[in-house]
């Protein structure tokens, strides 16, 4: 035995999880002092057992994550576009939860690499759980859900070499021009911001508002950085990977906890359906097309509110890692659009968490509504609550039961027009991929495109020259400087400007090996 704690009789006992006090922790129970040890030992056995069962499966994408609460102020009044009480009156406070985190390292990725980093909110609201699921970035890599499983095989390990392959992805890429204004942001100095406090978030996606009066408008939300923009070369973030792998935690955290809180300007664009009708027709853009931002010229942005985020999980795996965001988490005056992507993603994240933390993820404390809860769902696994239908006798609906919850047609949205033939229609038709990308690679000045092309070279290294061409040729549709660029950075004899003849955004799209 290891000598008593002369404290002891002011702790609590060490106990079993059913609660028995355990009188030795620290030698198993054996046949004699040198012998082995006995299967009777519960408490060894319940230890290795547990210890087994500690890790659930890290997320299939964004599995390295920092997060911490905080709230939203409300400081304009956008209650002529929602009825969502959260925005009900200025002033108003809603508590909420921030989950950032980098797309395509697994869970002990070094936090300073280049990649979109989510941005993820869920704000605990007295109508349930809104979930803003975003990242830094306004646009995406995809327009239609059905690529997003493939797009993702392509940011992770090859299955043989078990290696990132710069091949797959440009491959990817160099056959989904829909990816470049995304890819742009990506390979600029925004694709690796020093920490999340100095980035900005985006919803992306165009979303609803209704009003009391049943009025739709569409909506793109974002969180402008009140403490501006920082990033890393890659040069400089090989030096911060090579210090310490873990340099976005430390930032977030350590601000935090000494008190200097970062803030978030909450700002939304507004698109009424009669001007989503003009801007579509004068500039061919779908205002539900992920890969597109509004102009702020056409759309200025409008505050809405601060958030700020001021306090640390107390434990990060049942705070951080068991959070779980859905789109599907939407709340009365708030609805969704037609983005095809944002429809697949109202499926794919609840699935998600049941098979990452388990059917009832959503009464876990971090998950759990603020308000009350009357669901007639019931059972399974580690249900460790009752009905929570308002009577023990009401168990299905319709009922006759006296205080059954009831569903409450007042919250029903207004209906959406949608009715057109079904097909499978090609998300690639009729679509510009270049126009928004070329028009953000002419804002930037010649440093910032300089570190653009550098970054793309050195992200295209080992990738055969069929790919590299290809994508080019998508390069040169955006801005022929933007292709000129690369090439030369690429190879930077004026020989490297032989890649730009005869390109082409239909060359060889033969399948390539890695
Ligand atoms: C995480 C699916 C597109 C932002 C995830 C997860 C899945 C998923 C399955 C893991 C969830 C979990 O285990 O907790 C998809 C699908 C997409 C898509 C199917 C497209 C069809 C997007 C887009 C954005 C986004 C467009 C941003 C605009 C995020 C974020 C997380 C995440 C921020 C991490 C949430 C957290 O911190 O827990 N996604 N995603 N995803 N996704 Fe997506």
């Amino acid at each position: 035995m290891s000598s008593p704690d002369p404290n002891a009789a002011q702790c609590p006992v060490m106990t079993t999880t059913a609660g028995n006090p355990i009188a030795d922790n620290q030698n198993s129970l054996s046949a004699g002092p040198r012998g082995p040890l006995l299967l009777q030992d519960y408490q060894l056995v319940e230890k290795l057992a547990h210890q087994n069962r500690e890790r659930v499966p890290e997320r299939v994408v964004h599995a390295k994550g920092w997060g911490a609460y905080g709230s939203l102020t409300v400081t304009g009044d956008i209650s002529r576009y929602t009825k969502a009480k959260l925005f009900s009156e200025i002033g108003k406070k809603t508590d909420l939860l921030i989950r950032f985190s980098t797309v395509a390292g697994e869970m002990g990725a070094a936090d300073a690499e280049r990649d979109v980093r989510g941005f993820a909110v869920k704000f605990y609201t007295e109508e349930g759980n809104w979930d803003l699921v975003g990242n830094n970035t306004p646009v995406f890599f995809i327009r239609d859900p059905m690529k997003f499983p493939d797009f993702i095989r392509t940011q992770k390990r090859h299955p043989r070499t078990n290696l990132r392959s710069p091949t797959a992805m440009w491959d990817f890429w160099s056959l989904s021009p829909e990816s470049l204004h995304q890819i742009t942001i990506l390979f600029s100095d925004r694709g690796l911001p020093t920490d999340v406090r100095h980035m900005n978030g985006y919803g992306s996606h165009t979303y609803s508002f209704v009003n009391d009066e049943g009025q739709r408008v569409w909506v793109k939300f974002h969180f402008k950085s009140m403490q501006g923009h920082r990033h890393w070369t890659n040069a400089e973030a090989a030096e911060v990977v090579g210090r310490t792998r873990e340099s976005t935690q430390e930032d977030l955290f350590a601000a935090v906890e000494r008190g200097d809180y970062p803030r978030w300007r909450m700002c939304v664009q507004i698109m009424t359906e009669d001007m989503a009708d003009e801007w579509s027709a004068r500039t061919g853009w779908n205002p539900f097309d992920l890969t597109k931002v509004w102009p702020h010229k056409d759309f200025p942005l409008i505050e809405v509110g601060v958030v700020e985020l001021n306090r640390n999980a107390d434990n990060y795996f049942a705070e951080i890692e068991q959070a779980a965001f859905s789109p599907s988490n939407i709340v009365p005056g708030i609805g969704f659009s037609p983005d095809r992507v944002l429809q697949g993603r109202i499926f794919a994240y609840a699935d998600a968490h049941r098979y990452r933390i388990g059917t009832h993820y959503e009464a876990l404390p971090v998950n759990r509504p603020r308000c009350p809860v009357h669901s007639y769902h019931r059972d399974g696994s580690m249900r460790f609550f009752g009905l929570q239908t308002g009577s023990p006798d009401a168990y299905y609906e319709p009922n006759s039961v006296a205080g059954s919850a009831q569903q409450a047609p007042q919250y029903r949205e207004p209906p959406l027009k949608i009715g057109d033939m079904a097909d499978r229609y090609s998300h690639r038709d009729d679509h510009d991929d270049y126009t928004q990308a070329g028009n953000l690679f002419r804002l930037f000045d010649e440093g910032q495109k300089q570190r653009l092309f550098d970054n793309i070279a050195a992200a295209m290294q080992g990738v055969p020259e069929v790919i590299v061409r290809r994508q080019l040729a998508h390069f040169a549709k955006a801005d022929p400087a933007y292709a000129a660029g690369v090439a030369r950075a690429l190879a930077p004899d004026p020989a490297g400007d032989d890649r730009l003849k005869g390109t082409s955004a239909t060359d060889s799209v033969e399948p390539v090996a890695s």
